[in-house]
């Protein structure tokens, strides 16, 4: 259940497109009304929002809070008030945790420990690797929504699959409907060259970015697309971050593959540049690129090849980041200033603002198979709302994040607009930043009847 609110003059924003002084009515956390001058049912609260852009709750696709197991990084409590204050209010949990979820039994005690924690609704993905492919099914009668497939090196360490469990896994994407967000790099080639890198002596931040060229992510993906067509399964190639990987998912893509692309916003606001000021601060896997990359990357997201934009949110301790190079660790938050960052870059033109509910929302929740519940403001879908002022500013503060080590390569930039409420199933859960009231979140679980009428 949820709460009643009427919404006053919205500025709505929808991939369809924008429509002005529109009032949308949510009862019981559902909407059930939208429309010009809608009456207030008795005893609903208003809220007039003056022309301010609305768009759908954001759904982030990709997100490690860190629960259980590695809360000196983080905890999920944490990450949702992030998520809350930064206008995600649905999350999409990655299964490196401790210990990984590669069984139902530990998705489901996943799922109980953390939703007396959530101040956001959230989703589980399970981890396939080749010790596990025959709990697959069990998984996802459990719930999960979807899977994740570690190909290269990254925090938890899970071994990359054979190309048998590979295969296998995506023939019960197919039959199941579930997506594999694939972490798409070549393990061999990234030892290979980190190898070749470290023995020249480098310790440079950059060097962790020679250490893992494009080619890694190019054959990674090239594999993936293949066995995707083969089998009809669906794949998401998270984190994108090379011009020659969009290239792949670009042909894939128009062969009607179902594989999808993900990028998040460091790989399109950052460059190599950029290591000179931020140090391993930015160092994340896969790593950040020339300017040609981001070049193609935006280029992707602007022309519908690359459809996802998630956080990618992997908090970790101080002293993790801030060791040498090589040791340091992959990653910082993100989901609170996911949605901030892209608002942002469509209020100074770069991308049509349009695109931000398609490229945060509707895809992330189609993908998933959460979509119309979550991911759009339609007569039906569950009451999850952003309001953002245009015309404000926002400069990201430390003092802004929940996040134990609130590492983000982002604290002090200046951006146009500023989120003024997140609301969650009819229930204003922040505004301005603040959090109000106390965790509310609900699991999210694969439904077959769904899926499947
Ligand atoms: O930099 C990264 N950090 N990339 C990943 O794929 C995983 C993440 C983490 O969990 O720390
Ligand atoms: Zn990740």
């Amino acid at each position: 259940m949820g709460d009643s609110l009427l919404l006053r003059n919205a500025k709505l924003v929808l991939p369809e497109g924008v429509l002005n002084d529109i009032d949308i009515l949510i009862e019981d956390g559902i909407v059930t009304r939208i429309g010009r001058g809608l009456e207030a049912p008795n005893g609903v609260e208003i809220l007039d929002v003056k022309g301010k852009i609305v768009i759908p709750g954001v759904v982030d696709e990709h997100v490690h809070m860190r629960e259980p197991g590695l809360e000196h990084k983080d905890n999920f409590t944490n990450g949702t008030l992030d998520a809350a204050a930064g206008g995600v209010t649905t999350v999409i949990e990655m299964p490196n945790t401790l210990p990984p979820v590669e069984n139902h039994k530990i998705l489901l005690e996943k799922a109980k420990r953390l939703v007396s924690k959530a101040y956001v609704d959230f989703a589980l993905y399970g981890v396939i690797h080749d010790g596990n492919i025959d709990e697959f099914d069990e998984m996802v009668y459990a719930g999960a929504v979807g899977f994740k497939i570690f190909l290269g090196p990254t925090t938890g360490n899970i071994p990359a699959p054979s190309d048998g469990t590979l295969y296998e896994a995506l023939l019960k994407s197919a039959k199941f409907k579930v997506p594999l967000a694939f972490h798409a790099e070549n393990w061999d080639l990234v030892k290979y060259f980190t190898e070749k890198v470290k023995s020249t002596g480098r310790t440079d931040p950059k060097a962790h970015t020679d250490a893992r060229p494009p080619i890694c992510e190019e054959e990674a993906i090239q594999r993936i697309a293949l066995y995707t067509k083969k089998t009809n399964g669906i794949s998401l190639i998270v984190h994108m971050s090379a011009r020659e990987g969009v290239e792949i998912l670009r042909r894939a893509r128009n062969e009607g593959v179902n594989i999808w692309g993900e990028t998040n916003p460091h790989y399109l606001l950052l460059t190599v540049e950029d290591y000179e000021k931020y140090g391993t601060l930015m160092k994340v896997n896969p790593p950040i690129r020339e300017k040609e990359h981001q070049e193609a990357l935006w280029k992707a997201v602007l022309n519908g090849i690359i459809t996802n934009i998630g956080s990618d949110h992997a908090p970790h301790t101080e002293e993790e980041k801030k060791k040498p190079v090589w040791e340091a660790a992959a990653g910082f938050p993100g989901v609170r200033t996911l949605l901030p960052l892209m608002i942002d870059q469509a209020l100074r033109g770069k991308i049509p603002l349009t695109k931000i509910p398609e490229l945060l929302s509707k895809n992330p929740a189609k993908l998933f198979n959460l979509y119309p519940k979550k991911g759009t403001i339609t007569i039906g879908s569950d009451g999850d709302l952003v309001v953002i002022d245009p015309t404000a500013e926002t400069i990201i503060r430390k003092e802004d994040f929940h996040s134990k080590y609130p590492l983000s390569p982002f604290i002090g930039w200046k951006l146009k607009g500023k989120i003024v409420y997140t609301i969650l199933r009819g229930t204003i859960i922040a505004v301005e930043g603040k959090v109000l009231g106390g965790p509310r979140g609900q699991w999210i679980k694969y439904s077959i009847e769904t899926i499947h009428k």
